[in-house]
């Protein structure tokens, strides 16, 4: 890799770190009340890449919440949870690869493609895309297992949603789309008598 992508890789590494931490500080301060530094959170990958945040339980709540990054373009976003596992997405329109839907999609999703207006094709496979990783990162897993262990099962362009099957377990993915940027997040509950309490956060390179 050449020098001025290390540093820009660096730069959204760090962007990434600094949205999540403001994504569980604002996630606890509306939960607990309680205002936590940014020194405070630490955010660790585990063994599968996946960000967690370390240490003890923090806030009142005793309880640690799930996080989620992504970073493109000198933007970061990120999502933090309690009672749900989560995944979040962004990528460019502009920087997409032709030859990209061929690799990512099996014939089925290709199809779910084919049926939309040739206006939306673009856009929606980019849709597709996001979703893919986002529900990747709710499985904790990333794309480790291949693109073609998480499947598409419904698109619905009305609402932005998108169905993602990992081991017969479905994600309903919300995308959408700000200018250039698309983006997906998944909120998927746990199986906890409390309700997910979901808080997104977002950074942009000045
Ligand atoms: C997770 C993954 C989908 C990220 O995609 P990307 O387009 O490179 O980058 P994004 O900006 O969207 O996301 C990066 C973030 O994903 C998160 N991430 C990485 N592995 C993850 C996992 N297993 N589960 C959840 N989140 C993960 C990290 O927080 C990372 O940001 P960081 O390195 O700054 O902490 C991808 O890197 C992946 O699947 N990696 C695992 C295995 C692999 O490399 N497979 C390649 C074959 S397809």
């Amino acid at each position: 890799m050449e020098m001025r992508a290390v540093e820009k890789r660096r730069r959204e590494w760090l962007l990434g770190r600094a949205v999540a931490k403001d994504a569980v500080g604002r996630l606890i301060a509306r939960h607990t009340g309680e205002a936590l530094e940014a020194s405070a959170i630490e955010i660790v990958p585990d063994g599968y890449g996946c960000p967690q945040v370390a240490g003890e339980p923090i806030g009142h709540l005793g309880m640690r919440p799930a996080i989620s990054i992504a970073h493109s373009e000198g933007t970061a976003v990120a999502l933090a949870a309690f009672n749900a596992a989560v995944g979040i997405d962004l990528e460019s329109l502009a920087r997409r690869r032709e030859d990209f839907e061929t690799i990512a999609f099996s014939r089925p999703e290709r199809d779910l493609l084919e049926e939309l207006p040739a206006a939306l094709r673009q856009e929606w496979a980019l849709r597709m895309w996001c979703a893919k990783e986002a529900a990747g990162k709710a499985s904790g897993r990333g794309l480790s297992a291949g693109l073609l262990a998480l499947q598409i099962s419904r698109i619905d362009p009305d609402t932005g949603r998108v169905s993602v099957v990992w081991r017969g377990e479905s994600f309903h993915v919300s995308t959408t789309r700000d200018d250039e940027f698309v983006f997906a997040a998944v909120i998927r509950a746990l199986p906890y008598p409390d309700a997910p309490m979901a808080q997104p956060a977002t950074r942009r390179v000045q």
